[in-house]
């Protein structure tokens, strides 16, 4: 018998919840545990049930798809939620990317999407970035960079991925302008590791997750763009973390003033229901051999009722607003805080994608310990938040987008406390 509680003496040790409770039911934002205790939570499975725990249209349309049929693989049959998700996608879909594909993690959204670039170019190679996270299956891992673990001891990787810096303002040399700093860096990859020619797909998150919500300039995404452009290759925009309304729009890269050609979601897409997608124009599609890609619960039925009332209740209620309006208390707040605490180096955030980077008082070298306070004493006042970046030095904030006032001012007071504690 190991030191675990005994139940979860059958799961492997890295099954570790950072909040000490089981759900018996969750509801908005908040959780109710099998002990009583009640949490707010600033999770939100990871960015996955934007639309709040069980949002009414949500439970309604998975209620009445599962009572129809559950699963239909889709190149068998059919089903007609499948066909309602493609049709809301379109209204929300940047023009041009006029084709969908489903699957259902984020990795597998990758995963094809890469493979798409692959085909539709018959080109081997990719650009990801320093500091990028994209999964952890064995494709998306050598895409991933963001932290050791998440691919070593797994080596042989899969091959001609090359990682170049990405547009990390806040940890950028003074003397260097970010974006140039950057954009120099996917050049030095062209011009001493892979000819343009051989390079399939830049692959970029628009705001890094678990890399520390970093967020690039625009001028970044702008550059890549025109990189991708020059070269032929397919600029692949990974909007699985970042996407479906969590910045305040449907997609982060709208604030960028740039299009991707291939485009990734997940997490958000259906309130968390299993389902991702992997957008592109028909022309790319159009490349890709017959029988290359798909798998059996692809555009599950459930998934995707789930993903039409998810798009539904986003609209209908005005959640992007809501995220926008939201983000921007937390920062004035945090902004606040930052001149109170100088463990606090860096706050960001773009709607309700938000979070603080800890720093050793006087400088810029990660405090993962304040970090690590911090969110033990949000955990402690039960609110959960949880941690980012390869140093542990990173707080995300990922509250549902259409949290209300009242629980927004209750964590608000909650990381006043948590600040003090940990920081002061
Ligand atoms: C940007 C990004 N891409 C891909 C993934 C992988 O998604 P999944 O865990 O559903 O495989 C994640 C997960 O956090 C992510 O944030």
């Amino acid at each position: 018998m190991s030191d675990k509680p005994a139940y979860m003496q059958h799961m492997p040790h890295f099954v570790a919840p950072a909040a000490p409770i089981t759900i018996d039911h969750a509801e908005g934002s908040w959780i109710y545990a099998t002990d009583g205790s009640k949490w707010l939570d600033f999770v939100m499975g990871i960015a996955v049930v934007n639309t709040g725990h069980c949002h009414p249209k949500v439970v309604a349309a998975v209620r009445e798809q599962s009572t129809k049929v559950s699963h239909a693989q889709m190149n068998m049959y059919r089903s007609q939620p499948m066909l309602d998700l493609t049709e809301k996608l379109m209204d929300i879909l940047p023009e041009g990317l006029d084709e969908v594909m489903y699957a259902n993690s984020g990795a597998e959204a990758v995963e094809n999407a890469v493979k798409l670039a692959k085909q539709a170019t018959r080109r081997p190679g990719v650009i990801a970035f320093q500091n990028a996270f994209h999964g952890r299956t064995h494709l998306t891992m050598a895409l991933t960079d963001s932290a050791l673990h998440y691919r070593g001891h797994f080596e042989p990787l899969v091959g001609s991925i090359y990682h170049a810096k990405y547009c990390y303002p806040f940890r950028t040399p003074a003397s260097e302008d970010p974006t140039q700093y950057a954009l120099d860096d996917v050049r030095r990859v062209l011009g001493s590791e892979i000819y343009g020619d051989d390079v399939a797909a830049i692959i970029v998150e628009p705001i890094q997750g678990e890399g520390g919500f970093v967020i690039p300039t625009a001028e970044f995404m702008q550059g890549l763009r025109a990189i991708a452009d020059e070269i032929g290759a397919c600029l692949i925009i990974d909007e699985i973390q970042a996407g479906m309304g969590r910045t305040g729009k449907w997609f982060c890269f709208e604030h960028y003033g740039v299009k991707p050609d291939i485009m990734t979601i997940a997490k958000g897409i259906a309130s968390g229901y299993p389902l991702s997608a992997i957008a592109a124009p028909k022309a790319l599609w159009d490349k890709c051999v017959p029988g290359s890609m798909g798998g059996t619960y692809g555009g599950n039925a459930v998934s995707c009722a789930a993903g039409v009332a998810t798009i539904d209740a986003m609209r209908d209620e005005g959640m992007l607003e809501n995220a926008a309006r939201q983000g921007e208390k937390l920062m004035k707040f945090f902004l606040e805080k930052q001149k109170q605490y100088p463990a606090i180096g860096d706050v960001r955030g773009k709607g309700l994608m938000f979070a603080i980077e800890c720093v050793q008082p006087g400088g810029k070298e990660p405090n993962a310990a304040a970090a690590k306070a911090f969110i033990a004493e949000c955990i402690k006042r039960k609110v959960i938040v949880m941690g980012a970046s390869r140093f542990g030095n990173c707080v995300r904030f990922l509250p549902a987008i259409n949290i209300n006032d009242a629980d927004l001012d209750h964590a608000l007071g909650v990381f006043d406390e948590a600040a003090k504690a940990a920081f002061a």
